[in-house]
C-alpha cells in the first residue's frame, strides 16, 4: 500500500485550486461511486480516500458512496451528533474522539474541499451515549449516512428508517429525515435504498422538506420486471422531479449493481448497471432546477447484456397475482380493470426473426391493484398497468430473463401504448407527504430503463382521479417491461395477495379468453357496491364501443371490460382520444 499512500501524497502536492460551485451559480458536480467492496474496513477505507481525491480532482462538490461498503461486522462506528461533536464537530482535529474513518473522511473531505457522503454500521450504546433517545439501556446498531462539508465537519446523520431484513440492526429510534444546506445553495434530503419504496422518507423528504436534490446510497437487489436499480432510480427522480444521487454497492452475485445521477424528468445526466464486478466513480454536472441541462451530460453507460448473464435478478412475486393476458402478434386492443384500476392497451408487435433456433420471449399485458411481498421483508400498496415479457406461456414465466442473453429474442413493438386512469394522489395532511406515487417504468436487455426521449409520459388529472398515458416512440428497444407502476402507501403493511391458479395450457386466443374472464369475475366481486354506477356508465360507453369498433376490427374487442364503476365519461373520452392519436 506503499504505493497508494505516495500517489495520494503526490496528488496533494501538485493539486491546483478546485473550482467549486456557489449560491449563484445554475449547477453543481456531483459525483456517485459505484462500488465493488472489500471484506475489509481499511481496505474499504483507503480507496474510499482515493475515490475522494479522484472526485475533487473532476470539480465535483459533493462525493456519495454506497450502503454498507466501508464497514461492516465487528467494525461499527459511534456517530456522536448529539455528545462529543457538539464540542468537537471535524473529526479530523480531534482524531483521539473518533473512530478512524470518521478520522480519515474528515481529513480527505477537508483537504479535497469536497462534500462527502458516506453510509456506515453505527453503533450506539445506550449507557454511555449522550443526548440521544433510549428506549432502552442496551447498544444498538443502525445503518446510517453520515454527511462532511468542505471543512471536514460532521453535518448530518441519518439512520434508515425502512430495514430490509438487516436483522442484527434497529431501525431509526425516530422517524427523524436526513437532510443538510450546502455552501453552493442546494438543500439535499438523503435516505438509504429500501427507504425509496416508502412514504417516509421518500415521499415527505419531497412534499415536507420541499427539496429538489435527493441524495441515496444503495445495496439494491435488482427485481424484474419493475424494480431493477436504474430502473427505479431513475423513475423517483423522473416522476418526483428531482436531482438524485444513487450510489450502488457492487455485487453481482446477490444482484447488487447501479448507480447514477438523475435529473428530474430529463433522465440520467449518467448511469450504470453493471452485470460484472465494477468499481467507477461517476460525475455530472447538476442543474439546480431538476431537468433544466444546458450542458451535455455523459448519459447512460450501456454494457453489454450478455453481462448482464452473471447479474442475479430476482422476480417479482406479486407478477402471479396480475390479472394478464397473453399478447399475440399484430394489433391488439383491449382493456383491463381491476378495482379503482383501469387500463387501456394498444399493442402492435411483430415477433422479431431470431437468428438461429432460440426462444423469444412472449409478452403480457396486465394489471395489478393489491399487496405484494418485498421478499419477505415487507409488503406494499401496488397499483400497476404494464407489458412485461415472460420466457414461455404462462404467467410463472414472466418477470425473468433467459439465463444467457441472445440478440433479437424480444419482441419488436411498432406500437405500444398504455393509459392508466388511477386515483389521483392527495397529500394526507398530517404528515405531509402524497399517499400515492405513480412511475413510468421500462427496462430493456441492459437492464437499463428507457431514455426520456423514447417515450411520451403525460399525466391528465380529473379531479380525484388522474390519467396517465406511455407511448413508446422508439421501435427499435430490445423491451422487458413498459409500465405505469404505483405505490399507494395506505395497503402498506397488508397481507399479500395470493397467487391467481395457474391457467390451464391453451392455444393464446382462448387462453386470453379465460383469462379475462378472470378480471371480469374479480371485478364482479370487489364492486358489489358499485352496481348502480356501472348502469349508468353502460349508456355512456355505449359509442365509445364504436369508435373502437372503427379503428379496430381486426382484433377481438372486449366487450364489457371498458366499462367501469368509477371512469367517468369525459375520462373515457380523453382516453379513447389519447389512443387514437
Ligand atoms: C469477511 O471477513 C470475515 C472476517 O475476516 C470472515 O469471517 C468472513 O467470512 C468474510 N466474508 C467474506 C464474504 O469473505
Ligand atoms: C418550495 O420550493 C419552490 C421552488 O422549488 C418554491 O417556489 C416554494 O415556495 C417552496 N415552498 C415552500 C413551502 O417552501
Ligand atoms: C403494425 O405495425 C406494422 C409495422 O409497422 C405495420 O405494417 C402494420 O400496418 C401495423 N398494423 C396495424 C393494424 O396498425
Ligand atoms: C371520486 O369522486 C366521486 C364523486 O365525488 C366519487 O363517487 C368517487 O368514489 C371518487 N373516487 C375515488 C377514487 O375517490
Ligand atoms: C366471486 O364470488 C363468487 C361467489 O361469492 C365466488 O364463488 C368466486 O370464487 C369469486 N371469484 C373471485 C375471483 O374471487
Ligand atoms: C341506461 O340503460 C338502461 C337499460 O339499458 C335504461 O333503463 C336507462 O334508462 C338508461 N339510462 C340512461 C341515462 O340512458
Ligand atoms: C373490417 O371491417 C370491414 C367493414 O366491416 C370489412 O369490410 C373488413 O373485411 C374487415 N377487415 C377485417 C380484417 O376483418
Amino acid at each position: 500500500m506503499f504505493c497508494t499512500k505516495f500517489l495520494l501524497l503526490l496528488t496533494y502536492l501538485i493539486k491546483i485550486t478546485v473550482q467549486t460551485s456557489s449560491p449563484s451559480s445554475t449547477s453543481y458536480v456531483a459525483a456517485v461511486l459505484e462500488y465493488n467492496f472489500e471484506n475489509d474496513t481499511a481496505a474499504n477505507l483507503r480507496n474510499y480516500l482515493i475515490y475522494i481525491q479522484e472526485a475533487s480532482s473532476k470539480n465535483a462538490d459533493i462525493i456519495v458512496f454506497p450502503e454498507l461498503t466501508l464497514n461492516r461486522g465487528q467494525d461499527s462506528i459511534e456517530v456522536p451528533i448529539n455528545g462529543a461533536l457538539k464540542d468537537h464537530p471535524i473529526p479530523a482535529l480531534a482524531a483521539d474522539l473518533y473512530h478512524k474513518v470518521l478520522v480519515d473522511i474528515s481529513n480527505a473531505a477537508r483537504q479535497n474541499k469536497i462534500y462527502v457522503v458516506i453510509n456506515i454500521e453505527e453503533i450506539m450504546d445506550c449507557n454511555t451515549a449522550v443526548g440521544e433517545y433510549c428506549p432502552a439501556q442496551q447498544t444498538y446498531l443502525f445503518n446510517t449516512n453520515v454527511v462532511f462539508d468542505r471543512d471536514g465537519t460532521i453535518i448530518d446523520r441519518y439512520r434508515k428508517i425502512n430495514l430490509f431484513g438487516e436483522f442484527t440492526r434497529t431501525p431509526a429510534l425516530r422517524p427523524d429525515l436526513g437532510v443538510f444546506t450546502t455552501d453552493f445553495g442546494v438543500t439535499f434530503a438523503h435516505y438509504i435504498c429500501f427507504d425509496l419504496l416508502f412514504q417516509v422518507p421518500a415521499m415527505q423528504v419531497v412534499d415536507k422538506l420541499n427539496v429538489t436534490d435527493v441524495i441515496f446510497p444503495t445495496m439494491w437487489f435488482s427485481e424484474m420486471p419493475y424494480l431493477s436499480a436504474v430502473q427505479i432510480q431513475e423513475g423517483y427522480a423522473f416522476a418526483m422531479d428531482v436531482n438524485f444521487l444513487a450510489a450502488g454497492s457492487n455485487n453481482v452475485r446477490v444482484g447488487s449493481s447501479g448507480s447514477g445521477i438523475f435529473s428530474g424528468k430529463a433522465g440520467a445526466l449518467i448511469s450504470t448497471m453493471p452485470g460484472l464486478p465494477t468499481t467507477k466513480l461517476l460525475v455530472a454536472t447538476v442543474p439546480k432546477i431538476p431537468g433544466q441541462v444546458t450542458s451535455s451530460p455523459p448519459g447512460p453507460i450501456y454494457d453489454n447484456p450478455v453481462d448482464h448473464d452473471s447479474l442475479t435478478l430476482i422476480t417479482d412475486p406479486s407478477l402471479e397475482s396480475h390479472f394478464t393476458r397473453l399478447l399475440t402478434p399484430g394489433l391488439s386492443q383491449f382493456t383491463m380493470i381491476s378495482g379503482e384500476v383501469i387500463c387501456v392497451f394498444k399493442v402492435n408487435m411483430t415477433e422479431n426473426e431470431p437468428e438461429t433456433e432460440i426462444s423469444s420471449y412472449k409478452y403480457r399485458a396486465a394489471v395489478f391493484n393489491g399487496v405484494r411481498s418485498y421478499s419477505g421483508m415487507a409488503t406494499g400498496g401496488i397499483r400497476v398497468c404494464s407489458v412485461i415479457a415472460c420466457t414461455g406461456d404462462s404467467l410463472d414465466t414472466c418477470g425473468k430473463r433467459f439465463p444467457q442473453y441472445k440478440l433479437k429474442s424480444t419482441a419488436v413493438f411498432h406500437e405500444l401504448n398504455i393509459i392508466a386512469t388511477m386515483p389521483t394522489p392527495v397529500i394526507e395532511d398530517e404528515i405531509q407527504a402524497r399517499d400515492t406515487i405513480y412511475f413510468p417504468l421500462s427496462l430493456d436487455t441492459s437492464i437499463m430503463p428507457l431514455e426520456p426521449d423514447d417515450y411520451t409520459y403525460s399525466e391528465d388529472i380529473n379531479g380525484n382521479v388522474t390519467t396517465y398515458s406511455m407511448f413508446l416512440d422508439r421501435y427499435d428497444k430490445e423491451l422487458y417491461s413498459f409500465a405505469i407502476w404505483g405505490r399507494i402507501f395506505s395497503r402498506d403493511g397488508q397481507e399479500e395477495d395470493p397467487k391467481l391458479p395457474q391457467e390451464t395450457t391453451l392455444s393464446p386466443t382462448e387462453e386470453t379468453t379465460e383469462n379475462q374472464d378472470v378480471t371480469t369475475e374479480h371485478q364482479d366481486n370487489t364492486t358489489e357496491n358499485q352496481d348502480d354506477t356501472t348502469e349508468h356508465q353502460d349508456n355512456t360507453t355505449e359509442n365509445q364501443d364504436d369508435t373502437t369498433e372503427h379503428q379496430d376490427n381486426t382484433t377481438e374487442h372486449q366487450p364489457d371490460s371498458s366499462v367501469t364503476h368509477l371512469i367517468s365519461k369525459t375520462i373515457l373520452i380523453t382516453t379513447f382520444m389519447l389512443l387514437i392519436k
